[in-house]
């Protein structure tokens, strides 16, 4: 339900170049973007599910950890490269933490923005995975 995958990126003396393409590279249709900056170091957010949404995330700049929630597992992400996107797809419980000072974090989802696709409750989010 979710992976890293490596965008492609050229590198050279004029700076990085990253790329990707919708249904080649990014595994949906992309309908919405948002973009978290100016995070205080110590802030939270996410802490929450989604139902059907799908989302690719990418740090374009600085450092963010992905807390990935299956219902049984809690693994720790680490995103410091903009060529490193992390695909979310399905029932997976999210937080992110510990934002670098210059973090600017790109979220490309294939859904508006829908409050009735959230599950915001972690009692909630467990009851469903093992219903
Ligand atoms: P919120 O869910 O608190 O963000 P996070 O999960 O990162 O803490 O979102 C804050 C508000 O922004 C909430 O009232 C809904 C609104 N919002 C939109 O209108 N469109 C969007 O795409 C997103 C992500 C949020």
């Amino acid at each position: 339900d979710y992976r890293l995958i490596s965008l492609k990126n050229l590198i050279d003396e004029r700076g990085q170049l990253i790329f990707g393409e919708t249904l080649r590279d990014i595994p949906f249709e992309i309908k919405r973007f948002y973009c978290i900056v100016d995070a205080p170091i110590d802030s939270k957010r996410g802490f929450h599910a989604h139902i059907n949404l799908k989302q690719c995330l990418i740090c374009l700049k600085g450092a963010c950890d992905i807390i990935i929630d299956d219902g049984k597992i809690r693994r720790t992400v680490s995103l410091a490269k903009p060529s490193d996107a992390l695909i979310i797809e399905g029932e997976i419980w999210r937080e992110l933490h510990n934002f670098s000072f210059d973090c600017v974090l790109l979220v490309l989802a294939d859904e508006y923005y829908d409050p009735d696709d959230y599950i915001h409750d972690h009692s909630d989010f467990l009851r469903r995975k093992n219903a």
